[in-house]
């Protein structure tokens, strides 16, 4: 009784633990403007690339005809510098006239028709960051309202002139204030990226409850130094950060970019694949009309979003950083599979890494199926005590996903054999 009991109060306090708008049930996945196109607002110099409703429908084109949608990236966001510098008469805020000359309902009819989703940005405070006009407190229910009725998805919520005591009332004030409107709107905190102190002084189970993804920490720049600076924040900060995550709730570690010009392919496929392993939200910021196929091959990798939108949404972690500068992330998937990303810090050639799943904790005694995520090369029957070698290049990962085959192989009898009496003590797995 005193177990059922107590049972029944974890549900519930997991149950009171999430943001209730249904949205976001695995990593959201799309495209968002700011890393590769910024605040470019110059349209007569550079009608191409500067932020108006010609580069949001294009971008949305590719996402539909060069596979991304099918994929799973249906979000098409907004970011900063797509207002006009004044409020309208009635305070509303307005697109910029000659950049958003159909304005944002006509945007968000257009994308919806192609079957996507457009996102919007704001910023609580006096300003956004880059000096349009923000939401304050009293405008939070008109601006909730001003999104709804354009028919958008997805609000992000910048934090630039603001103080703690603002965002402390208006992020969960906006929750509210999008409930309110009736039209599910997933909603993304910047509310941690401003909140200082090591650890950072962030109440995550109060942001669970309030959005669906946050930013952690700094923004993204289109460099090695700066995926690495994130990586090494979030690693070092992941016994706060990782329990946080999960269905309808992620930590944000910012946006993909792959595709731009500051990485290498082998850095590529790195930030992909700890992204994925960290649960990330996948959000493309590069020039969908002009992508290189080889970025588009990571940035595609079927099995690799597989990885990523795992239902049980739980977050990976760094589970071992090596004298030799490897490291290895591990994140556990439903049906009893997981990732693992061996990671080299090292600038030299590369390294020929070898362990054991027994080494990385595997406790089970059964036999993997085990998928290189990047070369589709498949090992089979490894065991659990097996040494094996991974040769992993500079800035770059090995990348595994691993399943048990000890009730699914059809040489269900071989495995039997071989294993004999430890067979009793496994766990038939759904699949
Ligand atoms: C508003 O919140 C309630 C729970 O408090 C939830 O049932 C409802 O679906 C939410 N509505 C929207 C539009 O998110
Ligand atoms: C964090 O937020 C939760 C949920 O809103 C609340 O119950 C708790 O008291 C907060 N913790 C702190 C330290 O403020
Ligand atoms: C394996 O577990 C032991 C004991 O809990 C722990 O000390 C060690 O760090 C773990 N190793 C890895 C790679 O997780
Ligand atoms: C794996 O390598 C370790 C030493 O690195 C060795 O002690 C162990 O016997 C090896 N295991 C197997 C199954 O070969």
């Amino acid at each position: 009784m005193k177990l059922v009991a107590s049972v029944f109060v974890l549900a519930l306090a997991f149950l009171s633990q999430a943001l209730e708008n249904g949205l976001m049930r695995t990593p959201p996945m799309g495209w968002l403007a700011w890393e590769r196109f910024r605040c470019n607002i110059d349209c007569k110099k550079d009608p191409q690339n500067c932020i108006s409703e010609k580069l949001f429908m294009e971008m949305a084109n590719c996402l539909v005809t060069d596979g991304w949608k099918d994929l799973g990236y249906v979000y098409v966001n907004i970011d900063d510098c797509w207002m006009a510098k004044e409020r309208d008469a009635r305070g509303q805020l307005v697109p910029d006239p000659e950049r958003f000359p159909s304005g944002i309902r006509a945007l968000a009819d257009y994308v919806h028709s192609l079957g996507l989703k457009l996102g919007i940005y704001g910023d609580l405070g006096t300003h956004t960051c880059s000096g349009y006009p923000g939401t304050t407190l009293d405008q939070i229910e008109q601006d909730a309202f001003t999104f709804a009725e354009w028919g958008v998805d997805m609000l992000k919520l910048d934090g630039c002139y603001s103080s703690a005591e603002y965002q402390a009332q208006g992020y969960p004030r906006m929750t509210k204030a999008l409930n309110a409107t009736g039209r599910q709107i997933a909603y993304s905190c910047s509310w941690p990226a401003y909140q200082g102190g090591l650890p950072p002084q962030v109440n995550y189970s109060l942001l669970t409850n309030i959005c669906n993804l946050w930013r952690n920490y700094d923004d993204i720049q289109d460099s090695w130094d700066s995926i690495l600076s994130i990586v090494d924040w979030f690693s070092k900060h992941q016994d706060v950060l990782q329990p946080a995550a999960g269905p309808g709730h992620w930590n944000d570690p910012d946006m993909l970019i792959i595709g731009n010009f500051g990485l290498s392919e082998e850095q590529s496929r790195s930030q992909m694949a700890l992204w994925t392993v960290l649960a990330a939200p996948l959000f493309l910021s590069t020039d969908l009309r002009s992508i290189s196929q080889s970025s588009q091959e990571i940035l595609q990798n079927k099995l690799m979003i597989k990885i990523n939108q795992d239902p049980l949404g739980i977050q990976g972690r760094r589970i071992l950083q090596e004298k030799s500068h490897i490291e290895v992330f591990l994140r556990p998937l439903s049906h009893s599979a997981s990732a693992l990303v061996f990671f080299s810090r090292r600038t030299d050639m590369p390294y020929c890494y070898t362990t054991s799943l027994a080494q990385l904790n595997y406790t089970h005694n059964t036999i993997y199926e085990v998928q290189d995520v990047y070369s589709g090369d498949i090992i089979s029957g490894l065991k659990t005590a097996d040494n094996f070698t991974v040769v992993i290049n500079p800035s770059g990962v090995v990348m595994w996903y691993l399943y048990p085959t000890m009730y699914l192989d059809r040489s269900f009898s071989f495995i039997n054999h071989l294993y004999k009496s430890e067979t009793k003590k496994f766990h038939p797995f759904p699949l």
